[in-house]
C-alpha cells in the first residue's frame, strides 16, 4: 500500500514523538541511579555499628566524644591519617586487651570499615 505524501510526514513525527518520550522515561529511571553512583552505601555498617559498638565508641558522624572515656570514638578513628579498611580489618581480627573480640563476616568487615571511613570527611 502507498502512503501519500502527508501521511508519511505524520506517521514519521508519531514515531519521533513516541521514540523522544521512551527516551525521556528511560532517563527518568536511570538518572537517579547515575546521580547516586559514586556514593557508597554505608547503612548496614552503620546500623551494625550502632547495634554493637556503641557500649564504648562514639559512632555517629562528627561526634568525637566516646560513650567509654579513653575510647577513641568512629569519627576520630576515621580522621587518623593511618586508618585504612586494611588497618580497620586488621584490628577488629585480632585481640585487644581493652576491646572484646567481635566476630564478624568478611561482608560485615567490609561494611564497618566503609562506614568509618565515611566519616572522614566531616568537620
Ligand atoms: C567494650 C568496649 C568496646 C566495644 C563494644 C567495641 N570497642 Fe572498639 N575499641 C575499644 C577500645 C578500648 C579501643 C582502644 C583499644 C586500643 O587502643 O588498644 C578500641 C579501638 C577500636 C578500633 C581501633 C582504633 C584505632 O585507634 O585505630 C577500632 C577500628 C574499633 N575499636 C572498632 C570497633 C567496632 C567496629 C566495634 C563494634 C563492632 C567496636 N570497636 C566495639 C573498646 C570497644
Amino acid at each position: 500500500m502507498w502512503l501519500r505524501g502527508n501521511d508519511k510526514e505524520r506517521i514519521m513525527k508519531g514515531v519521533m514523538k513516541t521514540r523522544a518520550l521512551l527516551t525521556l522515561l528511560i532517563l527518568l529511571q536511570v538518572g537517579p541511579a547515575l546521580a547516586t553512583g559514586d556514593q557508597v552505601d554505608t547503612s548496614s555498617g552503620e546500623a551494625l555499628a550502632r547495634s554493637w559498638c556503641t557500649e564504648c565508641h562514639a559512632v555517629t558522624r562528627g561526634n568525637l566524644q566516646s560513650p567509654r572515656p579513653g575510647v577513641p570514638s568512629f569519627t576520630a578513628i576515621a580522621r587518623q591519617p593511618s586508618t585504612t579498611t586494611m588497618s580497620i580489618q586488621a584490628f577488629l581480627t585480632t585481640s585487644h586487651p581493652r576491646m572484646p573480640n567481635v566476630k564478624l563476616t568478611p561482608e560485615q568487615l567490609d561494611d564497618i570499615a566503609r562506614y568509618i571511613l565515611s566519616l572522614r570527611d566531616t568537620r
